[in-house]
């Protein structure tokens, strides 16, 4: 049975809103006085297809989806206080998904009132209202199934008997609380709210009713006394007139809306809200005040920065940035992982690093995968091999690339193939100290990288590296074994690699290498796959901790 940590009585709550109930919005209502936060409505689908990472930079919990859009992201501050919504028309997907979120969120709320025609006919939001079985085993799973509170919000049925059915049956499945929207499906804001009727429903269930429809006349904090006093309810939730005002949960009434717009930004630029939804709150709240000159400008912002310039935050924000640099970088630095792997003889096999080939690094025409033919030409060596592999599920793409006896690849998986041949190019470049291209400076990471791999073939080929294996064998053949395999290490790391790799394929055959050398090919393939399946895991991890 789900154990109860939230209350409902006595609850000022911020209502579910598409694209506005975000987080810099629930922290702004919670700030302003609210108890409770509901986010916007996530369908079941959605979350399902999402990582869940923890996100180091912001100290955020980000779940993401494969096009790396943050479906739902939460933080410390709404610990306790915050409801996930979700749109569902199954009950084994709905607590699939529930569970998902489950430790993360104070509560799962059903969507049982949306009259969009997308929820409709996926049968969810309001469909449901007419289809009490199945309300009542979502419901009820939810609440056998999780550890937190389950409530649902509905709408109205056009008969109050049939409303008051409905509301019974749910008061059965065990949810903590209901919230009603005093509306039929079929009416729209500018309808009165039938606040009576939520007072029935009030007096004929023992769960909190939460009322909700009343921000047409809800203009001021005392206003909400009024309809909880109408509504018969202890506790209101309050939707439009939060999205143009959250202040209105300040018991010493609403703050100047340029101040809470200012602030709306601050908070939105702090957890990082990408640019489309900060314009569209931001908007929203300054809908009767478009004359301004903040509101001019910013139906024409384009970015974070020029959101920052209106409301003159930009030093604000390029401090943030720089701090989350500084984090990034940190959290990079130590989790910089390279694998190598060599053949017998000390040459480099395998390469792999974790890279990333970004457009923006690049001058116009220049790509390190371009970079890499020209050097094999020059050079009259064979020309890079690229083999793609797609992931299932997201269909995301990972690069291997032959060049002379070796395969390269990056820890990266890919929206395109040609950013993952890309990415497999500049690990390549690194290893053959080629110049892929990029414009100096423009990419710390692959800079710090690159870096790192210097230091280990530094380190591999340090004199205090070699008479330490000297000391720990006796054994001469050793010693010589050892120098060999260092200077091969070295031969590696020039831009001869693909000549001498060539060479050394000769050698082996002249020497009645002929087995060798077909070794070596099936040695290649078998390594081709098994890296293949390595990033699939490993590409998996990355996403997760929020390199990627
Ligand atoms: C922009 C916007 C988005 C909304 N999105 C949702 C939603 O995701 N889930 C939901 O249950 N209701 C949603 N609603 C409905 C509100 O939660 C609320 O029921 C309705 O606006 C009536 O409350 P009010 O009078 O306080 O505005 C949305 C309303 C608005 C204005």
């Amino acid at each position: 049975m789900a154990n109860y940590v939230m209350e409902y009585s006595n609850k000022l709550i911020l209502a579910p809103m598409v694209r506005v109930s975000t987080l810099p919005m629930r922290l702004l209502a919670l700030r302003y006085g609210a108890d409770i936060v509901y986010c916007e409505e996530v369908i079941d689908f959605k979350i399902l297809a999402t990582t869940r990472y923890e996100n180091k930079i912001l100290g955020t919990v980000d779940y993401v989806s494969s096009d790396e859009t943050v479906v739902f992201r939460t933080c410390p501050e709404e610990k306790g206080k915050v409801v996930f919504q979700m749109g569902t028309s199954n009950a084994q997907r709905a607590l699939k998904a529930a569970k998902k979120v489950e430790n993360d969120v104070s509560a799962i709320d059903i969507n049982m009132g949306c009259p969009k025609e997308f929820s409709i006919k996926g049968g969810m939001g309001a469909a449901l209202l007419t289809q009490p079985d199945k309300v009542k085993d979502i419901l009820t799973t939810l609440v056998n199934g999780l550890s937190i509170p389950v409530t649902c919000k509905i709408r109205l049925l056009p008969k109050l008997e049939d409303t008051l059915a409905l509301v019974k049956m749910i008061e059965s499945t065990g949810v903590a609380a209901i919230a009603v929207h005093g509306r039929l499906k079929e009416e729209r804001p500018r309808h009165a709210n039938r606040n009576h009727v939520i007072k029935i429903i009030a007096e004929s269930v023992n769960i909190p009713v939460i009322a909700n429809g009343g921000s047409k006349e809800m203009r001021t904090y005392e206003a909400i006394g009024t309809f909880l006093h109408e509504s018969g309810c202890k506790s209101a939730m309050i939707a439009r007139q939060a999205e143009w005002n959250p202040t209105i949960f300040r018991k010493e009434g609403k703050l100047p809306l340029l101040d809470v717009c200012k602030e709306y930004v601050r908070v939105a630029l702090q957890y990082n809200n990408v640019h489309t939804n900060i314009k569209y709150c931001v908007l929203n709240m300054m809908h009767d005040d478009m004359e301004l000159e903040q509101g001019q400008k910013m139906l024409a912002a384009v970015s974070q920065e020029d959101i920052s310039d209106i409301w003159g935050l930009r030093q604000y924000f390029d401090n943030l940035k720089a701090s989350w640099k500084k984090t990034e970088m940190e959290l990079f630095n130590t989790k910089i992982d390279i694998t190598i792997k060599k053949k017998p003889d000390g040459t480099f096999d395998f390469v792999e690093m974790p890279v990333r080939y970004l457009k923006k690094d690049y001058p116009m025409g220049v790509s390190a995968k371009q970079r890499l033919f020209e050097w094999s030409k020059r050079k009259k060596v064979s020309r890079p091999e690229y083999k793609t592999v797609e992931r299932e599920g997201d269909r995301y793409f990972m690069s291997v690339l032959t060049l002379g006896s070796c395969t390269y690849k990056s820890s990266f998986w890919e929206k395109s193939k040609s950013l993952a041949e890309q990415n497999a190019a500049i690990v390549a470049s690194i290893v053959l100290d080629i110049d892929d291209g990029r414009k100096p400076g423009s990419c710390e990471m692959t800079d710090t990288v690159a870096a790192k791999w210097r230091e280990l073939c530094q380190e591999e080929n340090s004199p205090d590296n070699m008479s330490e294996t000297a000391g720990q064998g006796e054994n001469g053949d050793k010693l010589s074994e050892t120098k060999r395999k260092h200077k091969m290490s070295e031969t590696n790391i020039t831009e001869n690699q693909g000549e001498i790799a060539n060479k050394r394929k000769c050698d082996d055959s002249s020497e009645g290498g002929g087995k060798n050398s077909s070794e070596l090919k099936v040695g290649d393939e078998e390594n081709c796959q098994h890296s293949n399946e390595t990033s699939r895991l490993e590409g998996a991890s990355v996403n997760k901790s929020g390199l990627g």
